[in-house]
């Protein structure tokens, strides 16, 4: 089945991301200023277990020795939320599972860290032990995923009760990104890739999940126009496969026109939902009497 262009669907299979040039391009590509990656560690931080944010060696988990409850990232990239994680939970030990080959070596070029290790892997199929985990972070990912209820069943399976896992994304009924205005067409093709809150609540719930919150804004991802213009011109998002040269080409010079007219020096903003779901009782079961949110 395919999805978008060049991009066929079947477990961990995302040929995009298989490209290594598009490897390559997509740190930079996707690089966000340092306070926003800051301010989103901290944010997901926040949903840690208590001992992943003290200092080694002072919880009394540590101190007994026994292993933190870690932090994982599914479909991690080239790591950069990894590593920030890391920084922001300093007894936390982060695991990156990531199917692309050519992205986990990026990862391990960009963004490789004492407390960090990526491994081979997908949503569907994570290479990790039960209840292992005490938060997981899905950022980016959940509309790339060809079977949703089954990365639920896996994610439920890693994640400790009480575990909580984070979904950064935008979804369908709040999609609102600059790329939007300058190539209208992706609206589209978003639209038919990317699921709403209800049908991501929908392959969850049944799992063993329940909301614990959701939040949504729109956050600065470039400095002004100019900047963003340049990490966008080297299509290192998966949604610029749908456009061809000549769309991508027609949308660029609709933003070196407003760079030219002096118009963008704003930061760039883009708008994300964080859906934050918390782990309950056995695999399998709906959280009891749980309402809309
Ligand atoms: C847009 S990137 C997001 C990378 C990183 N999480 C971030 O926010 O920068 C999407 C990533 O999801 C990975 N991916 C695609 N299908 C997946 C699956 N079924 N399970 C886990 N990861 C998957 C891709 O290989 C790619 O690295």
């Amino acid at each position: 089945m395919v999805t978008e262009a060049g991009q066929a669907t079947g477990p961990g299979r995302q040929p995009a991301y298989e490209d290594p040039q598009l490897a390559a391009r997509y740190e930079h590509g996707n690089e966000m200023p340092a306070e926003s990656l800051r301010a989103w560690a901290e944010l997901i931080a926040g949903y840690a277990p208590e001992e992943a944010a003290s200092a080694p060696g002072t919880s009394p988990a540590s101190t007994a020795g026994a292993r933190m409850p870690g932090v994982l990232e599914v479909g991690s990239g080239t790591g950069m939320f990894c590593t920030a994680l890391a920084r922001a939970l300093p007894a936390a030990e982060v695991t990156g599972v990531e199917p692309s080959g050519p992205m986990r070596a990026e990862a391990e070029r960009h963004h490789a860290h004492p407390r960090v290790r990526y491994l081979a892997g997908s949503a569907e199929r994570l290479p990790v032990p039960a209840a292992g985990f005490g938060l997981a972070l899905l950022s980016r990912v959940v509309h790339h995923l060809p079977d949703r209820p089954a990365a639920a069943r896996e994610l439920a399976r890693v994640l400790r009760p009480g575990g909580r896992l984070v979904i950064r994304t935008t979804v369908r009924e709040r999609l609102d990104a600059p790329v939007y205005r300058y190539w209208p067409r992706l609206l589209e093709t978003d639209a038919a890739r990317f699921p709403s809150e209800q049908e991501i609540l929908a392959d969850f719930r049944p799992a063993g999940f329940r909301v614990h919150r959701v939040h949504s804004f729109a956050q600065p991802v470039a400095a002004d126009l100019r900047q963003w213009r340049e990490r966008v011109a080297g299509r290192a998002q998966s949604k610029f496969l749908a456009l061809s040269e000549a769309e991508f080409a027609a949308g660029l010079a609709r933003v070196d026109a407003e760079v030219a007219g002096a118009r963008g020096s704003e930061p760039v903003l883009e708008r994300y939902d964080v859906i934050v779901l918390e782990r309950v009782g056995g695999v399998g079961t709906a959280a009891p009497g749980e309402g809309a949110k």
